[in-house]
């Protein structure tokens, strides 16, 4: 009877929708080159993982979170001190948030130091840069949301950068606050960019990304030290699936301890009259701050906005390079240099005061 039952339910779907088991193997089945068997190699996946960790834990944050001046300070308080693992669920999404941007440069740098931008993944590579610039734009936009001192300065600073763009500069800042200066309604817009539009348009940029990588397969990279006997390919499902599910697990392990060893705290709630006397943004704008207090005003706008230009047609450039010149390696030394200036302003806005 339940075989009966079972069968004529199956029959049910398979009249509406005709997908064989073949056909869905084939979906799945995709051969993955053995490299991707080294963490580095699919550091992709980690922060797709981490977006959904972010999405799940952010929904449930949502439940309490209030975006308004008036009441966004006392939500995220009593989500910190009152509501049931409120804590915990606020500690994961901003571990979380932190893993994730790291994830995403990491695998940026692993994309560039293997060349795999490369023709015919120069597409790719600007939708990363599309992900890239995203991911930062929420943690931007999160970091505004607490409603602490810092965030309502970084968010004041922030307005105030993005109007010294030369020509669009004025737009662009009341775009964002809703105003010349910082009124009830910026948080709101805050709070849509942070919990809708910036989720959607990451959630369609991964779809791309995802598309495009099925269409052209991953780059195929050989090392010397590898046996010649060795598979040139796995599986996808489930050899792959496998892999990043247990990356997964050890990545909730760390995010669960950190977000109770470390777990977020309250700041100092916004006053609008009084500029704190020391204002830094979360570690990833370090860079780009110390970067805009060596070069004051329009300069350092306009020099940031050319460097994220050329990251953006990277991909062109080194071809050119590479047709060119001798310097078929330029590329490797140019990643070096770049990563430590990078970690070089980082670590110099990290130690110093002002
Ligand atoms: C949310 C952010 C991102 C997600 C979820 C993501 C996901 C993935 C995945 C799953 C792969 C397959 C291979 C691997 O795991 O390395 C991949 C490859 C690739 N990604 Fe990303 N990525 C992101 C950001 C970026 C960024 C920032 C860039 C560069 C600007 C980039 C450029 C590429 C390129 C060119 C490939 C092809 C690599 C190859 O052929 O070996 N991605 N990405």
């Amino acid at each position: 009877m339940a075989r009966i039952g079972a069968r004529s339910i199956g029959d049910w779907f398979s009249e509406r929708l005709p997908i064989s088991g073949e056909a869905l193997r084939e979906l799945t089945n995709e051969p993955v080159p053995y490299h991707l068997k080294r963490w580095w190699f699919a550091l992709g996946g980690t922060p797709a993982y981490l977006f959904v960790v972010q999405i799940a834990t952010g929904i449930l944050l949502a439940v309490y979170y209030q975006p308004t001046p008036d009441a966004a300070y006392e939500s995220v308080r009593y989500i910190t001190e009152e509501a049931s693992y409120g804590w915990f669920l606020r500690g994961l999404h901003k571990w979380g948030a932190t893993f994730m941007i790291a994830a995403v440069i990491l695998h940026q740098m692993r994309v560039y130091f293997t060349g795999a931008y490369r023709k015919p993944r120069e597409i790719n590579w600007m939708v990363g840069m599309c992900l890239l610039l995203s991911t930062l734009m929420l943690g931007f936009t999160g970091y505004c949301l607490v409603f602490e001192q810092l965030s309502y300065w970084g968010a004041a600073v922030g307005a105030n950068i993005a109007g010294s763009v030369p020509l669009v500069g004025d737009f662009i800042r009341d775009l964002m606050l809703g105003g010349e200066g910082y009124n009830p309604r910026t948080l709101p817009r805050f709070y849509v960019l942070h919990a809708a539009v910036l989720p959607a348009l990451l959630t369609l940029l991964i779809a791309i990304h995802i598309a495009i990588i099925r269409i052209q397969g991953v780059t195929e990279l050989h090392f010397e030290d590898e046996p010649e006997d060795k598979p040139k390919y796995f599986n996808f499902f489930p050899d792959h699936l496998l892999s990043e599910l247990a990356i997964g697990l050890v990545l909730m392990i760390l995010l669960t301890t950190l977000a109770t060893i470390l777990p977020p705290t309250m700041g100092p709630k916004a006053d609008p009259l009084t500029t704190p006397e020391i204002i830094k943004p979360e570690w990833f704008f370090y860079v780009v701050f110390r970067w805009l207090k060596l070069f004051s005003g329009t300069v350092a706008v306009v020099s940031s906005g050319f460097i994220v230009f050329i990251m953006f047609i990277w991909p062109f450039i080194d071809d050119w390079i590479r047709r060119k010149t001798r310097f078929t390696e330029a590329s490797v030394w140019i990643g070096i240099f770049g990563a430590l200036t990078i970690i070089a302003l980082t670590v110099w806005e990290a130690v110093v005061a002002h």
